[in-house]
């Protein structure tokens, strides 16, 4: 699909197959393609949940405000930041800096930028994993819908029980939930945006 169409037909959906089994070969092909969203300095600071199986759905349903598309979506992913990503810099950039792709003087500029902007500056450390998460948790949304599949995000869950019930370590935050399944239904037509000239200034 041309990207100007899978733009002009994406809208939140609902109404997914409640029966539909996704396979682990599909999730793995949603992520490869989230995880080519750019990060700072290539932290690389999301982390994927992929939810499947019905007690997972019921888990995630009942810290996510009971919200039904959990349980009728094939899989939805809990879409995590990691705010210590700037301690795993240097493991991040690792694979680029073999394949010669990143030269090791820069990594190592870069992993000392990083720890010296990150290291004592707590909101930093979390506006960063939640800017990665949320720009993979889009490309996640377009590789889906790209595929044939209806997506929404969701940021409509208590963070606190969802990150106690999923046993997530402290310092990874859940930022969006993305449920992909397909439709069983038409899509609702796109929402109307405010006008262009509302929200932007050109200077
Ligand atoms: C960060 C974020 C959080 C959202 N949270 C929820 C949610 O918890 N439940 C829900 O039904 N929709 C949720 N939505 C969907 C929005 O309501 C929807 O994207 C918006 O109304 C625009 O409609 P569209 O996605 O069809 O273009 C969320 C969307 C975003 C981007």
């Amino acid at each position: 699909m041309q990207f100007i169409d899978l733009l002009n037909q994406r809208s939140s959906y609902y109404d997914y197959d409640a029966d539909e089994i996704i396979t682990p070969a599909i999730i793995e092909a949603l992520v490869a393609e989230a995880i080519k969203a750019p990060s700072a300095y290539h932290m690389q600071n999301w982390y994927f949940i992929a939810v499947t199986s019905k007690e997972a759905k019921q888990k995630l349903y009942d810290v996510a405000y009971q919200q039904e598309k959990i349980k009728k979506a094939a899989v939805t992913f809990i879409v995590c930041g990691d705010i210590d990503g700037y301690q795993h810099l240097e493991a991040a950039l690792q694979p680029s800096i073999h394949a010669g792709h990143f030269p090791q003087v820069l990594a190592n500029s870069s992993i000392s930028n990083a720890h010296n902007s990150h290291a004592t500056n707590l909101p930093l450390q979390r506006d960063e994993a939640i800017r990665s998460a949320s720009l993979a948790s889009m490309v996640l949304m377009l590789a889906a819908e790209n595929m044939g599949y209806a997506t929404g995000a969701m940021s409509g869950f208590e963070p606190d029980k969802l990150q106690a019930t999923f046993n997530l370590a402290p310092t990874r935050v859940p930022v969006m939930l993305i449920t992909v399944g397909s439709p069983t239904s038409p899509r609702y037509p796109q929402k109307q945006r405010l006008p262009v000239t509302k929200k932007l200034c050109i200077i």
